[in-house]
């Protein structure tokens, strides 16, 4: 068996720009955009509960599962699935990881452009007096009933485009030289705006009504499964645990990393940054409610809505509104920006793994077929209905029951969670030893089975967002269901390049760390 340690990969220069990346990573259009919205509709303050509960069983101990594996094997999702398990179909997990991230890139960079576009209208308040018209009816020119049609929208594909160019030429760069430097630039800039723009917004007349109506705690929801299945799902799309990301970036880390102490930080600042953002979107509301005379959930009508059409409507109503909409759009597209080019990282690290390709050709070979499905679907005037069914099911039924499959796989099928473990305890200050083998094992499967299980029987039951069973058939389980098909078709069907090690020494690996760590 080869030694796996003659693995030559790229590293991030120190810890410190990895945990900035993985921030950046971590802090996107789910903590600006998504929390908001999901935590009113799942209880308001009562889901802070669910939310905190997801966070410290699910979402920090899978963290630390995926730096274990990606640390340990020091490979993209699927190299790294293959040399846990040995074998093509739990490399097909890794895949699947992969796929994920293909689809959810395909609609992350229409976000993208879109809050780059409204940033530029902030500055002269393109949408006049009615955001909701503008938004729909002018900008994404939105088909009156959901249906599959390609008509194309150029307004919103040009800026779509350039999302994509600027995406694969920052990961073409390289890890240093691209992801690295984008997170430093850009992720402090992020939170002096986020500060600046939260403050600006609990300043304004009315933010105690938003705080309060976000606040108040709706305890009733806690005994509804799907509340407790949208923090878990949020918590992860947050996080960007479960679909590849974590694994790929800390498989950049040197091999003395203090990896649970690192994911401790992430966790918390990415948590901080969403209940940060919910705070200051709920205090610009506050302001609408009180200008326009209507109630929360008027104002807060509509995931996207949310973002793109309340915080407009505040620019035209303060006399500060222009510097508001710069501030939010400008943090919007800086924080996506950082989680894009992560999203994308999994899918060119894993063909490059795969098929040796240099990073400027993996990149053209991933980039560009995934730039092409983006292109085709997301700016048309249906790109919206698909976005919002492929968002629902993705999370539930790419991350959430991906993480599930990855956990029971690895933990009871492979039985890898005790040297997962010892790798973690090896390597970092902080050690948790068997509390992380209970709730990865034993806890995290139970409770990410209920939830999945809930949520596929309440979809069969009542069809999601009333879409026509066509369009959901289509894009909601068929995407769900194709990705897992084409990810064991691509675990079996090709071959790892010649000069890759896919079955590691394990015993040779721990020693090698013995080592490392004693220096
Ligand atoms: N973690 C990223 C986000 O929150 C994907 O948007």
């Amino acid at each position: 068996m080869a030694d796996p340690t003659v693995v030559k990969r790229e590293v991030f220069s120190s810890r410190n720009v990895f945990i900035l990346a993985a921030i950046g990573s971590a802090v996107g259009l789910g903590n600006i955009w998504r929390f908001p919205y999901v935590a009113y509709s799942n209880g308001g303050g009562a889901f802070v509960i669910p939310y905190l509960v997801a966070l410290l069983t699910a979402g920090i101990p899978l963290l630390f599962f995926d730096y274990a594996i990606g640390h340990r094997y020091r490979s993209s999702a699927p190299l790294a699935m293959r040399r846990v398990g040995r074998a093509k179909w739990v490399e097909s997990l890794g895949w699947w990881q992969v796929l994920v991230c293909f689809v959810i890139a395909v609609y992350y960079a229409a976000i993208l452009a879109w809050a780059g576009m409204y940033f530029i209208f902030s500055f002269n308040q393109s949408w006049g007096d009615d955001a909701q018209a503008f938004l729909y009816g002018e900008f994404l020119q939105l088909a009156d009933t959901p249906h599959i049609g390609f008509d194309f929208v150029p307004q919103v594909a040009m800026p779509m485009a350039l999302v994509w160019v600027v995406t694969l030429v920052v990961i073409a760069l390289g890890v240093r030289r691209g992801i690295a430097r984008a997170n430093v630039v850009m992720i402090p800039l992020l939170l002096v705006m986020f500060l600046i723009l939260v403050f600006q917004a609990i300043m304004l007349p009315g933010a105690v009504d938003g705080l309060n109506a976000f606040f108040t705690p709706d305890w009733s929801a806690l005994t509804n499964p799907g509340v407790w299945a949208a923090a878990y799902g949020q918590i992860f799309f947050s996080l960007s645990v479960g679909f590849g990301i974590m694994i790929t970036y800390s498989s950049y880390l040197r091999r003395r990393t203090n990896l649970t102490g690192s994911g401790l930080v992430v966790g918390f600042a990415n948590s901080s940054f969403e209940l940060l953002a919910g705070i200051g979107v709920f205090a610009a509301l506050g302001f609408m409610m009180q200008a326009t005379n209507q109630t929360m959930d008027e104002v807060a009508a509509g995931g996207i809505g949310l973002a793109f059409i309340a915080f407009p409507t505040i620019v035209s109503t303060t006399n500060l509104g222009p510097v508001i909409g710069v501030l939010f759009f400008a943090s919007l597209m800086f924080a996506g920006f950082t989680s894009m080019i992560s999203i994308v990282e999994v899918c060119v690290s894993a063909v490059r793994d795969k098929m040796g390709l240099s990073r400027v050709m993996a990149t053209a070979a991933v980039g560009i077929p995934m730039a092409a499905v983006s292109m085709l679907f997301l700016p048309t005037t249906t790109g919206l209905y698909f976005l919002d069914i492929t968002d629902e099911f993705i999370n539930k039924f790419g991350i959430l029951l991906g993480a599930f499959t990855s956990v029971l796989v690895v933990g009871w099928i492979l039985r890898k969670l005790p040297a997962l473990q010892q790798h973690l305890d090896r390597v970092s200050s902080v050690r948790f030893g068997k509390l992380w083998l209970g709730l990865v094992g034993i806890l995290v499967p139970i409770v990410l089975g209920y939830i999945v299980f809930n949520e596929i029987l309440t979809k069969i039951q009542a069809p999601y967002g009333d879409y026509p069973a066509g369009m959901l058939g289509i894009f909601g389980w068929g995407m769900a269901g194709g990705i897992i098909i084409v990810a064991v078709v691509i675990a079996f069907a090709t071959r790892w390049r010649r000069d890759v090690v896919t079955e590691i020494d394990e015993a040779a690996l721990n020693v090698k760390y013995e080592e490392i760590m004693q220096k």
